[in-house]
């Protein structure tokens, strides 16, 4: 499906990150790949990386760092001359931002998580607008569905919101040099990302209720086939789009069954 394929990953910081299984079936799909590392986790990502069916380059980015992108981008030049495909795997918020009181929140605790969440989609869309070849490419990022309130999640929601923004925007100017713009929206799953989310359970409790198909909160893969075909040409002429990957979550207008247990809401008459 991505046969000669150049694609770059980033956000894997171990082996549960979606970004990892999305990489892994890649390179089994037959992608060249390149992944990166946040300068923090770069000895988990190595570690990782390490466990892909190819050995792999691992790159050091931040992408709120202007610095990180030119190099990369460099690299790509000097290295590739080509990109084909980028996955945003990105994402930060601080905890006080997650959970508690959203009216409380004082902006400059956002000003990261904007810039590592939502813009950095931007600049990996600028990177491979740099580097496609006249066939186009795709970007993909990976979304928590924002059109409504959650729980928790609080601001992380409305860092979704404008990664979801973006995403139409970038489909509006990547559009005519060929190049799609996408989000796979998942359902919660267990990575190092979600255990930083005050009282996560609530969301898997939410899925267990309204999800009309059974969600396994420990099986990325079902998202990472969705990124896999985003990158891939069979979704060729999809851009601007954001594919629900969630059991069929988003599409219930409420709870089908009254407990996580899962007793069923439904009656016999
Ligand atoms: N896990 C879920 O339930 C879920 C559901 C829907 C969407 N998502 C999204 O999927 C994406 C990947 O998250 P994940 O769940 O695989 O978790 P993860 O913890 O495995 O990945 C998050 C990644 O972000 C990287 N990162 C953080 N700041 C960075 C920066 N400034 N520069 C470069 N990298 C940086 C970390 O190194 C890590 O690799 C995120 O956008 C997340 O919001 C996750």
């Amino acid at each position: 499906m991505l046969n000669g394929k150049k694609v770059i990953f980033t956000g894997i910081v171990n082996d549960d990150s979606i970004a990892f299984v999305a990489a892994k079936k890649a390179i089994i799909s037959g992608a060249e790949i390149m992944v990166t590392a946040f300068p923090r986790d770069r000895e988990l990502t190595e570690e990782a990386a390490a466990k892909l069916p190819e050995k792999v380059e691992v790159v050091e980015l931040d992408v709120t760092d202007p610095e990180h992108l030119e190099a990369l981008s460099r690299k790509v030049g000097e290295e590739w001359g080509r990109l084909d495909g980028v996955l945003h795997g990105v994402a930060f918020a601080p905890k006080d931002a997650l959970a508690g009181d959203f009216l409380e929140l004082q902006p400059e605790r956002l000003d990261l998580s904007f810039r590592t969440s939502a813009f950095s989609f931007a600049s990996l869309g600028r990177l491979l607008k740099e580097h496609a070849s006249p066939e186009g490419g795709s970007l993909v990022g990976l979304d928590f569905d924002s059109t409504g309130a959650w729980p928790v999640y609080n601001w992380m929601g409305v860092m979704k919101s404008a990664l979801e923004s973006i995403n139409r925007y970038l489909a509006r100017d990547l559009g005519p040099f060929g190049i799609r713009s996408n989000l796979v929206a998942a359902g919660p799953l267990n990575t190092r990302a979600a255990g930083g989310i005050p009282d996560f359970d609530a969301l898997l409790e939410n899925w267990e209720m309204r999800s009309p198909m059974r969600w396994d909160p420990d099986d990325p893969e079902p998202v990472a086939d969705a990124v896999g075909f985003m990158l891939s040409d069979l979704s060729r002429a999809i851009t601007g789009e954001i594919l629900h990957v969630d059991g069929g979550y988003h599409a219930m207008a409420g709870a089908l069954r009254r407990d996580a247990g899962g007793t069923s809401g439904g009656s016999d008459g």
